[in-house]
């Protein structure tokens, strides 16, 4: 009788990156078929570890989005210039980009959570690795949920009940290199206001949640000094303990809770490196 070698079945395994953010999942191929409870298995473990990196995955750009769906209903990036003509609903993230006078950009250099500009904001974002540079160019994220937590009882007093105005980019932002009102216009979008510690619906939890670029003000508080309390309480809840630099291989997808998280990318890289990084956003509902 001819034997024949069956692949080995493969094992579900999520292990824990970081006491208080990250897991890792291995033993899964999310091109294939996934039922229910390995799915909620998933939804799960990432609502409660803040992020997870997910191994070994081989997705053309259609099965990347497929991927992200299991997590929820992927909505579209709002910049049509980094939409990808064959699945729109996967954007780039490309480090070779330039400025019209040639000059790197620097997107998503400091701290944030994502698209706050708009009224209901994505809950999860997950980027997939196309292109990698040798060394460098990881995606920090840090447990905002935890950071919050941490916070001493008079500043969770002060902060509980505020509330940020949400716009493309901020007057006050100090990172940002262009036409401010002509992207505000061009967006077609009005200002959007957003508690500052919402509770994500999924955990319970209150987290702090802003863009700094994006913020234009607390209301009650004007741009700058609005700017000065988000520095404020950047320095006080990103800690190392609660922070997660994601070092980058391929195959890796990356899927992050918007609503407990902060994050940011590292330009640490050789500029003449490609790191390409595929990114989808998966829609939330309106911060409470
Ligand atoms: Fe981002």
């Amino acid at each position: 009788m001819p034997t024949m070698t069956l692949p080995m079945a493969q094992t579900l395994r999520i292990a824990k990156i970081k006491e208080h953010i990250g897991a890792e999942v291995t033993g899964i191929d999310l091109t294939r078929p996934v039922d229910e409870a390995t799915r909620r298995e998933l939804y799960r473990a990432l609502v409660d570890n803040v992020a997870l990196v997910i191994r070994d995955q081989h997705f053309t750009t259609q099965q990347f989005l497929d991927a992200a769906a299991l997590f929820g209903e992927p909505m579209a990036n709002e910049m049509e210039k980094k939409k990808l003509a064959e699945v729109p609903l996967v954007s780039h993230v490309d480090s070779l980009k330039r400025t019209k006078d040639g000059k790197r950009i620097y997107n998503g250099a400091t701290w944030h959570c994502d698209h706050t500009n708009q009224p209901v904001p994505p809950k999860f974002t997950s980027l997939y690795a196309i292109s990698l540079p040798d060394s460098g160019g990881g995606t920090s994220i840090a447990n905002a949920r935890a950071g919050y937590a941490a916070l001493p009882d008079d500043v969770k007093q002060r902060i509980d009940g505020m509330q940020t105005v949400n716009v493309i980019v901020g007057s006050a932002a100090k990172v940002f290199d262009g036409d401010r009102l002509k992207w505000q216009q061009d967006s077609g979008r009005e200002p959007v206001v957003h508690p500052l510690v919402p509770t994500n619906p999924d955990t319970g939890a209150k987290s702090i949640y802003f863009h700094p670029s994006k913020t234009e003000n607390i209301v009650g508080l004007g741009p700058e000094e609005s700017q000065e309390l988000l520095d404020e309480l950047v320095e006080r809840t990103v800690r190392p303990e609660f922070t997660y630099t994601h070092p980058w291989r391929l195959g890796d997808m990356l899927i992050w809770d918007n609503r407990s998280a902060m994050h940011r990318a590292n330009f640490d890289y050789d500029p003449a490196q490609h790191r390409l990084l595929y990114k989808i956003i998966v829609k939330g509902d309106r911060p409470r």
